[in-house]
């Protein structure tokens, strides 16, 4: 999907910048991870399409593996109550997992995967987001990655939705707040 759908009322990040970044980001944790093995954590569904990049930029080996966990139900406003909908395929146990996540932003969903995941004896766990949006924060999360901090604003696309839509376009942009404050 190329074409700006009349919803989006700013690019935010165009492929070029998120490209860019997700190289830097491989980077770093390629050095990090040179003589460990890696587990990528993937949150399904927004950072499937942030997953796929940054793994292909990786020059260490890596294994992934994906869980799921609703927190706003398909709604803007997080409720901050955090639902495992599906869990790890392989064990956790002993292993250097990186949490993949499109975005934090009241930091409830990731301050749960946090809790969860750490109860369960990984070798070590720490978390890669590729936008940050600081100014929601509820809750204080540890960030090891993070590609860029953004204002707070609803953001779609690269993976990210509103109701399902627009995962598919190749950059980050604001979604027109007329699309969802008459839904609220
Ligand atoms: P948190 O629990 O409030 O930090 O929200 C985390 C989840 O809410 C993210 O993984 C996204 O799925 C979703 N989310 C939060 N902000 C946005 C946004 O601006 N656009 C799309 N999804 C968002
Ligand atoms: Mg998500």
């Amino acid at each position: 999907m190329r074409k700006s759908p009349k919803d989006i009322v700013r690019v935010l990040l165009t492929p070029e910048q998120i490209q860019r970044r997700v190289k830097e980001l491989a980077a770093e944790i390629s050095a990090d991870y040179r003589r460990k093995e890696l587990t990528l954590v993937s949150i399904l569904k927004g950072s499937v399409v942030f997953l796929s990049d940054l793994m292909r930029q990786l020059d260490c080996h890596c294994a992934i593996d994906f869980i799921a966990v609703s927190s706003y139900r398909g709604q803007v406003n997080t409720s901050g109550v955090v639902r495992l909908i599906m869990d790890l395929r392989e064990t956790p146990v002993g292993k250097n997992l990186l949490i993949v996540e499109d975005i934090i932003d009241t930091g409830y969903t990731m301050d749960y995967l946090l809790r969860n995941l750490s109860t369960r004896q990984p070798k070590s766990l720490k978390v890669c987001t590729l936008l940050d949006k600081p100014a929601a924060r509820r809750i204080f999360i540890p960030i090891d990655y993070c590609g860029f901090s953004i204002p707070n604003e609803f953001v779609v696309g690269y993976g990210m939705d509103y109701r399902e839509k627009y995962r598919n376009l190749d950059y980050v942009g604001v979604l027109n707040p007329r699309i969802y404050e008459v839904k609220r």
